[in-house]
């Protein structure tokens, strides 16, 4: 039955154009100083950042696929180093690990909120373990009080990728400050989302932080003269710009993403055949997704009709990391991720974003009561 509403499954633009001639103002700022590496409003972006996090140091990267990358260089991980990961997330999780020669050592998630399942993450350490790497999935962190925990108990450092989670909170504390080092990324489709690609390390670490400063910038300091050997991993200045603009209103996008989470999860609840996704005590999840699991083998069924209805939807992730053709060279053989196989069956991504309309909402919600009642 066509209602006449459209749902697209993400959309910037409703987003853009409220704050079209700030953004156009900044860019022409930017324009007319002709500073467009490492300036002011990358000075200025930084120190947004380190305040809203509550942390000594933030910096600017060029993506959140670098600030990972970057923030296990800083941490020296090489040859043969092994990484614990989660199976169940973005493949730059993982990828960043292999392509400094290090192995992740997947562990399972939780189907709970899809994250590091922290009970599993002992069995997988080795003498050869070098780093703990959390992902905060969808907007709600994982399991943290824990894992520090067992980052201590080893003498092991923890790295946050906290790519979806920005403003996520655990007991009033920032994602991204629980571990050595927090890494974000601002792609367009984030709850800070640039106009291009960026991203952020955060870190109360001095030595960490200058070290990542350096490599930063082809890991040269002074200039010319190359300690280690770094990449390119500046943030744009038009991008620190223009989230400079953005920064001032993220607050209100989380809020609206909260509360469209708190609509979807009254209405649709008790409809049969799927689980909804829920706030875990003492989290603050700031809903970069709003993912359903859909049991019974019913998603394909249940995606048609969101199709037949204009309802746009995704696959937050069709396949788990130890799973991928790349990374299986690397998977334990007897190291199964079973709920990460189940979940990559079941999961469903429903649109969230700020500026959906209450008639967007209903429609979602009419068109889910029609099929699975
Ligand atoms: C969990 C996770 N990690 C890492 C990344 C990589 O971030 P970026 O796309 O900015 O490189 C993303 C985003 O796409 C992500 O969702």
């Amino acid at each position: 039955m066509f209602h006449g509403v459209r749902v697209p499954f993400f959309d910037l633009k409703n987003q853009n154009l409220k704050i079209k001639s700030e953004a156009i103002e900044k860019f022409s700022e930017i324009f007319d100083s002709a500073a467009f590496i490492l300036g002011e409003e990358v000075i200025i972006f930084e120190k947004n950042m380190a305040e809203y996090l509550g942390t000594k140091y933030a910096i600017g990267i060029s993506s959140g696929t670098d600030a990972i990358l970057v923030a296990l260089m800083a941490l020296d991980i090489r040859g043969s180093d092994e990484v614990i990961c989660p199976s169940f997330t973005f493949f730059a999780t993982a990828s960043t690990v292999v392509r400094l020669g290090g192995i992740p050592v997947f562990v399972d998630v939780d189907l709970a909120d899809f994250n590091i399942s922290w009970e599993k993450i002992r069995e997988k350490i080795s003498t050869k373990t070098k780093a703990i790497l959390v992902a905060h999935l969808f907007g709600q962190m994982a399991s943290m009080d824990e894992i520090i925990k067992i980052g201590r108990e080893f003498n092991i450092p923890v790295i946050e990728d906290c790519a979806q989670s920005f403003g996520a909170k655990r007991h009033e504390r920032q994602s991204g400050t629980f571990g050595k080092v927090g890494c974000f990324s601002f792609f367009p489709t984030k709850n800070l989302g640039g106009f291009g690609d960026s991203g952020l390390v955060c870190t109360d670490d001095d030595d960490i932080a200058e070290k990542i400063k350096i490599l930063r910038v082809h890991g040269m300091k002074p200039r010319y003269f190359h300690r280690y050997v770094g990449g390119n991993f500046r943030i744009d200045e038009v991008q620190a710009g223009l989230l400079n603009v953005k920064f001032s209103h993220v607050e209100a996008y989380i809020a609206n993403r909260r509360k469209n989470a708190a609509i979807y999860l009254e209405a649709l609840n008790g409809l049969k055949s799927i689980v909804l996704p829920k706030e875990i005590e003492g989290n603050f999840h700031t809903w970069n997704q709003f993912t359903i699991r859909v049991l019974e083998e019913k998603r394909d069924e249940v995606c048609q009709a969101l199709q037949a209805s204009d309802i746009g939807y995704n696959i937050y992730y069709p396949l788990p990391l130890d799973a991928q053709e790349s990374l299986k060279p690397f998977v334990d053989p007897r190291s199964l991720t079973s709920n990460a196989m189940l979940a990559s069956k079941e999961v469903l991504s429903l649109p969230i974003y700020p500026e959906l309309t209450s008639d967007q909402i209903l429609h979602v919600i009419t068109t889910l009561k029609q099929i699975l009642h």
